[in-house]
């Protein structure tokens, strides 16, 4: 405070002395000048710096500096070293400004950082060492920073985070480690992490999440995984994270599966799945989640949402899954969902989408339908009657068909055209006039049932008792995409009254056909298996389980693989026996023979037992040598 001493001397002796006929209105004005001016070198300032008294703050961004410049005054709290040329960071450089609040040393050449270089900076809030050179951040070089609570790391070489490296900072909210080299981070890398509420890995070359890791952060609130190159999710990735209430994983382009139990133990309310190859919509995962509110799986491979799969989503009110391949929402797929706002599945497959998917269609607010090939008809009256309050976005969706009304936005669809052209014709089916289909047992039988209509109806088939067989049912009976029944083996229990159902949005139309089954007497399985040479049904399973939709794929069964080997075994004996009887004679008989016996056989191949080469087949010839 010596300058400021000095420069009341100097304006005393400039007004007493220098200036004494000046007329008394100059001196305030020269005054302050000299005020000006005198502060300015009195606080200090680097050369080529921008100071400011007030915010105590020293601006040498992109200045060139090889080193941290002379002259920072030492109660600066910001400090801008941003865009220079320093090249490393040591304990004494910055121990003398103890006020320091915020450090920015990112876009330099900085390739190393010794332990101890932020000792003592208590009151530092925020730490930028981004976009430096630095390959290995050593133990103890963040401690000290008690109060720091950003800290942004990213954009440098660094391969490996290393155990305890974060350990002092209690306070941190924030931390930034994308765009390095991360190959591994150490178990324990995160320990003493205990205020940190955000954390971004990104652009690393992580193969696996750190699941050890990040359960140490028991505050971590938001979690930002992206574009990452783990193809692999784990159950149980996410351990011990209680608080963590968004997750968002982006950009994992092989990720193509989320196994069941992955999310166990979070309760979120933001889930954001995006840009991944996955193909089913992870419904197992889900399964838990009762508080979340959005949930966004946009630009994957997801082809359908099926019914009745999400009703514990009841707080869901954002539902995004757009980008993707969806070309069927199942009636009921948003069954449960009862506070859906917003849906946005633009840019699909969809060429419908009915009401009757949704729990409380009402309470949707906003639809972003657009770049979906629609067909404009019965199916789609709720959403143009709904036209006036529901939210379309900024894209228009438009009909892609019928032909007439192509390209007609559904908001500007009017009256005549609506009657005209959005309807649905009910189901017809084809006759083919045959009423009764005979088949011998152990035939296929092929039942067909085609039906006109619009939307193009769907074929299911009653059989003698009820059972109801759609496209999706698998096993012994099944119903074609064209609607034929197919009874792959037809049995003599089989016989009975079939039902064709054909069913659209308009309505249904049936026809009955009768099937029955001539009895060859066939009642041993093998032959059955003889004449599929693919399937056999076990008659005692069928006789309980109706039309049999429980098969059993062919094959030897353990009976007969016994039996045989039993039989194997007994011809091998037998042979060695006969052999010995044989030796036997031949001892009695001393003399009375050559030296050579001939014995004939035929292998058996049957497993444990020694097998003879294939390409010898039929009787051998074993020749014995007797000395
Ligand atoms: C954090 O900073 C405040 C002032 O902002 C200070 O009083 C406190 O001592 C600091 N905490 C620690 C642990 O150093
Ligand atoms: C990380 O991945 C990038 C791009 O794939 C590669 O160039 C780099 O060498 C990898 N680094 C390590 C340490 O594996
Ligand atoms: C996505 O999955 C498909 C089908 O399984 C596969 O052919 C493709 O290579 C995968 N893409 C990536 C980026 O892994
Ligand atoms: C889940 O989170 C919600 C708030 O997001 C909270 O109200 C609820 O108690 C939490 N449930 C459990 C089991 O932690
Ligand atoms: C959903 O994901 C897409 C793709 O990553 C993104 O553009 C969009 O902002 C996300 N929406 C929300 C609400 O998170
Ligand atoms: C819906 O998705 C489209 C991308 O297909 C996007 O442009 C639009 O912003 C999204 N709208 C909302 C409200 O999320
Ligand atoms: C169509 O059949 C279903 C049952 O299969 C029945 O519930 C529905 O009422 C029928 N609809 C019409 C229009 O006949
Ligand atoms: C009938 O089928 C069910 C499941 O398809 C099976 O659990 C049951 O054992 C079967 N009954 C008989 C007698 O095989």
């Amino acid at each position: 405070m010596a300058g400021k001493k000095g420069f009341d001397r100097m304006v005393d002796y400039i007004s007493k002395v220098m200036l004494p006929t000046a007329t008394s209105c100059w001196q305030p004005f020269l005054g302050l000048a000299l005020v000006v001016i005198l502060v300015g070198s009195a606080v200090g300032c680097p050369a080529r710096c921008e100071c400011s008294a007030q915010a105590k703050s020293v601006n040498c961004h992109r200045k060139r500096f090889l080193t941290i410049p002379e002259g920072i005054p030492i109660e600066t709290r910001v400090l801008d070293l941003s865009k220079n040329k320093l090249r490393s960071v040591n304990p004494d450089n910055f121990s003398s400004y103890p006020q320091l609040e915020e450090l920015d040393l990112s876009g330099n050449l900085i390739g190393q950082v010794e332990p101890g270089a932020f000792n003592a900076l208590v009151n530092m809030h925020s730490l930028s060492l981004k976009s430096n050179r630095i390959y290995l951040i050593p133990m103890g070089v963040f401690s000290g920073l008690s109060n720091l609570t950003l800290l942004d790391i990213s954009d440098n070489k660094i391969v490996i985070l290393l155990d305890y490296m974060f350990q002092d900072l209690r306070n941190l909210k924030s931390l930034e480690v994308g765009d390095n080299d991360l190959v591994y981070i150490s178990h324990r890398a995160f320990s003493g992490l205990v205020s940190l509420e955000t954390l971004t890995l990104e652009r690393c070359n992580l193969t696996v999440v750190p699941t050890e890791a990040l359960s140490h952060l028991h505050a971590l609130v938001s979690l930002h995984l992206r574009q990452l190159s783990i193809s692999t999710l784990h159950p149980y990735s996410f351990k011990k994270l209680f608080r963590l209430r968004h997750l968002e994983i982006d950009s994992w382009l092989s990720l193509d599966v989320v196994p069941p139990n992955t999310l166990h133990g979070l309760n979120l309310t933001t889930l954001s799945i995006t840009n991944t190859n996955l193909s089913a919509f992870p419904y197992q995962p889900l399964r838990h989640m009762s508080y979340l509110t959005h949930l966004n799986l946009s630009f994957s491979r997801i082809e359908q949402i099926e019914g009745g799969m999400l009703r514990e989503l009841v707080r869901l009110r954002e539902l995004r899954l757009m980008g993707a391949r969806l070309a069927t929402v199942e009636p009921h797929a948003f069954q449960g969902m009862k506070s859906l706002r917003i849906l946005n599945i633009s840019r699909n497959q969809l060429e419908t989408l009915e009401r009757i998917s949704f729990q409380d269609p009402e309470v949707l607010e906003m639809l972003l339908i657009d770049g979906n090939p629609l067909v404009c008809d019965c199916r789609l009256t709720w959403i143009l009657r709904r036209r006036r309050s529901l939210r379309f976005g900024n894209v228009q969706p438009e009909c892609a068909s019928p032909e007439a009304i192509r390209g007609q936005p559904l908001k500007e669809l009017e009256e005549p055209l609506l009657s005209r052209y959005v309807t649905c014709t009910e189901p017809k089916i084809l006759e083919e006039h045959v009423e009764l289909f005979l088949v011998d047992e152990g035939q296929p039988s092929l039942l067909h049932c085609s039906a006109e209509g619009s939307p193009r109806p769907i074929i299911s088939w009653l059989t003698p008792r009820r059972r109801l067989i759609t496209e999706k049912t698998n096993g012994r009976v099944i119903v074609h995409p064209n609607g034929t029944l197919e009874i792959k083996v037809s049995e003599v229990h089989d016989s009975g009254v079939y039902t064709c159902v054909a069913s659209n949005a308009a309505g249904n139309d049936t026809m009955s056909v009768s099937l029955a089954v001539k009895s060859l007497g066939i009642s041993d399985r093998s032959l059955y298996a003889n004449r599929t040479h693919q399937y056999y049904t076990d008659p005692n399973s069928t006789a309980s389980n109706g039309t049999g939709s429980h098969n059993v794929p062919f094959g030897l069964d353990l009976k007969t693989i016994l039996v045989s080997t039993a039989m194997g075994c007994f011809t091998f004996l037998g042979v060695v026996l006969f052999c010995f009887l044989l030796l036997f004679v031949w001892s009695r008989g001393k003399g009375k023979h050559k030296n050579n016996i001939d014995i004939e056989y035929v292998p058996r191949k049957v497993a444990g037992v020694p097998v003879d080469p294939p390409e010898t087949s039929g009787p051998r010839r074993v020749n014995m040598k007797m000395i």
